[in-house]
């Protein structure tokens, strides 16, 4: 049989078994729910401890741990006494690039990616075949899970600022519109960085009914408005920039081309849209955007672009590429109207 990069088939099935493994990312989320490594920034405690700190049944918390420990986020460093590992730290609510938020459980997402096989053969969003509804109405009518949707898209913005602020020339512009931009944590840290830009925080209804405390706490509401509406229809004027910071890719093309139409519709000719999201090329390297392909796909039936499919929509919507500037992650596609 002719294969690419032969090994031993041990060490295939041992890789492969790993890889297909679902257990510790259940296991890693239900300590994020629980609030475990929190009760553990002091010092090590016990199972007993612990259980009633997290409101926990003993004895299935001391096989979350262990469980969780012989991959390294946690320690048992007596007998049904655990401590913090340096690789636990970040799920502490406190660390500051806390990704505690950022693993939310949600039974909404684990149905949806039980029936992956159906995007597989339709190239159609699981969730909706799942839930008999799409995504986003899904997060309108259920506050709850929203919510913690909204808190995992804020931790992981809290993480990518730190490279996307020093990517680009936010100073330059005088106001910008960040479209499907959820609570506002992308724009409020570029407002805080930046005390001359203006901002318009556009998406959902319910999604920016949040954003009031988010933008008060870093003290720009007086410069930052806020909008709701559907920004496959139509967008906020008077903007210099358009940020769309992962929200293009959870479209499909059709959608994809309305949410440009409509910046290209609200887009002065000086203006620059700002894509930010992954840019995924074909071929074997790794890019965590090929992960998030599939979760994307399963759950709201878009995806990560390539270059070249990034400057297809772009052409079919009156823009052109000026640049990709590629950040740990997420790059930045910028691209001016023509
Ligand atoms: C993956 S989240 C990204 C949020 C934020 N830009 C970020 O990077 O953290 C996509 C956002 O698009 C918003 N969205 C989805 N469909 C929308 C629509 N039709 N009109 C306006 N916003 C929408 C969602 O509410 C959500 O906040």
């Amino acid at each position: 049989m002719a294969v690419v990069n032969a090994g031993s088939d041990v060490q295939s099935v041992v890789r492969l078994t790993e890889m297909a493994d679902y257990v510790v990312p259940f296991a890693l989320r239900a300590a994020c729910e629980i609030g475990v490594a929190d009760f553990l920034e002091e010092g090590p405690r016990s199972v007993a401890d612990l259980a009633e700190l997290t409101s926990t049944h003993p004895p299935s918390l001391l096989r979350l741990l262990r469980a969780l420990a012989c991959r390294g986020v946690f320690s048992e460093v007596e007998p049904e006494v655990f401590a913090l590992t340096s690789l636990g730290k970040p799920l502490c609510t406190g660390h500051p690039r806390s990704l505690r938020a950022a693993y939310p459980l949600l039974a909404a997402d684990i149905q949806a990616w039980a029936m992956f096989e159906h995007s597989l053969r339709t190239g159609e969003a699981a969730f909706d075949r799942a839930h008999g509804t799409d995504y986003w109405s899904h997060m309108a009518n259920n506050p709850a899970d929203s919510a913690r949707f909204d808190a995992s898209q804020k931790a992981v913005t809290g993480r990518e600022v730190k490279a996307l602020l020093p990517a680009y020339e936010w100073g330059g512009f005088a106001t910008i519109v960040d479209v499907g931009g959820g609570n506002g944590a992308f724009l409020s840290a570029v407002l805080t960085e930046f005390p001359s830009v203006r901002g318009v925080l556009f998406d959902q209804p319910h999604v920016i009914a949040a954003a009031g405390p988010v933008l008060a706490d870093r003290g720009i509401a007086d410069r930052c408005s806020v909008v709701g509406g559907d920004f496959t229809s139509t967008v906020p004027a008077g903007g210099d920039a358009y940020v769309v910071k992962r929200a293009l890719y959870d479209l499909d093309d059709e959608g994809a081309i309305a949410l440009l139409r409509a910046v290209r519709t609200a887009i002065g000719a000086q203006g620059r849209l700002l894509v930010i999201e992954p840019v995924a090329e074909p071929g074997d390297e790794f890019d965590w955007g090929k992960l998030y392909d599939l979760l994307l796909l399963t759950m709201r039936g878009g995806g990560s672009r390539s270059r070249v499919q990034h400057e297809k929509l772009f052409a079919e919507t009156g823009f052109e590429l000026v640049r990709i500037i590629p950040t740990r992650g997420l790059s930045i596609i910028e691209a001016r109207p023509v």
